[in-house]
């Protein structure tokens, strides 16, 4: 074990990932929330949530329906009115505009895609860089983007609302993806997609995050979000009552019992 005064005794420091855990490396977070409140005409829906995410980290949100997980993020992007304080990369976004925010490198996956429908898949595409400079780069993103997603490859042309569901919600990745996110909020991304679908998206989430992006991913399916992530906070009625690995909530009976079915 860790305990005090451990440094004092001789021989070499422990490996991390052998024997006893190592604490956390005590760097700042990327993401660091204190005492988030946020609500509707006066209604709380978010209740001083504390919470961080390190860089590269993936952190799963989970709670039922009306837990407030939308709320969270649409504070964390600063849509939404909100009091506490959101510091991201060592600033303030309390107070921020959401195109302020997005300019910073937080970038919101929405619930129900919200594409624009009547748009090609291209120039839904290239929206989600309509912040950045440098056309080289964003020509070089949008072939990844190709690379990573055939299919929008050779719909690239077809209007994005005729699409199917899995295919919408890729290009709703991979216009999130284009704004070059630091921090991407991804919400309820598998609702109501096949398990085939679910599986690529997670893929690439996996994979940007690999290339050092991170990723808060709020899911009802806590089984999907858990799988993946390392750490994890349950959200009830507004309020953060567990957090953890992604492996001690798998194995909490609270968990289990009211999100596994276990
Ligand atoms: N635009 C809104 N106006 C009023 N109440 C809302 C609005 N959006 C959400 N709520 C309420 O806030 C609570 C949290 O909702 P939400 O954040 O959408 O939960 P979740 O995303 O976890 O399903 C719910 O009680 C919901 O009814
Ligand atoms: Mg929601």
């Amino acid at each position: 074990m860790n305990a005090p005064g451990r440094s004092q005794a001789h021989g070499p420091e422990p490996v991390q990932g052998e024997g006893a855990p190592v604490s956390a490396p005590e760097r700042a977070p990327l993401l660091k929330v204190r005492g988030l409140s946020a609500g509707y005409g006066g209604m709380l829906a978010l209740h001083e949530a504390s919470f961080e995410i390190h860089a590269a980290e993936l952190v799963a949100l989970v709670g039922s329906n009306g837990a407030g997980k939308t709320t969270l993020l649409r504070a964390l992007s600063c849509v939404l009115p909100c009091s506490g304080s959101i510091e991201f990369d060592g600033q303030e976004l309390v107070g921020m505009t959401p195109d302020q925010a997005f300019g910073r490198g937080l970038v919101q996956m929405p619930e129900g895609r919200q594409l624009f429908d009547r748009m090609s898949v291209q120039d839904n595409l290239l929206m989600g860089a309509h912040r950045r400079r440098g056309q080289a780069a964003i020509a070089r993103d949008l072939e990844r983007m190709y690379a990573m997603f055939p299919v929008l490859s050779r719909r690239r042309r077809q209007l994005a609302g005729s699409m199917s569901g899995g295919e919408q919600q890729m290009c709703a990745m991979a216009r999130a993806l284009m704004a070059a996110p630091r921090l991407l909020l991804v919400d309820e991304m598998s609702l109501g997609l096949a398990p085939v679908v679910v599986q690529q998206l997670m893929d690439v989430l996996e994979s940007i995050r690999r290339d050092g992006v991170t990723i808060l991913l709020v899911e009802q399916d806590v089984q999907l979000a858990l799988a993946s992530a390392d750490r994890g906070y349950v959200l009830e009625t507004g309020r953060i009552v567990l957090e953890g690995t992604a492996r001690q909530l798998i194995d909490d009976p609270a968990v289990q019992d009211a999100y596994l079915g276990l």
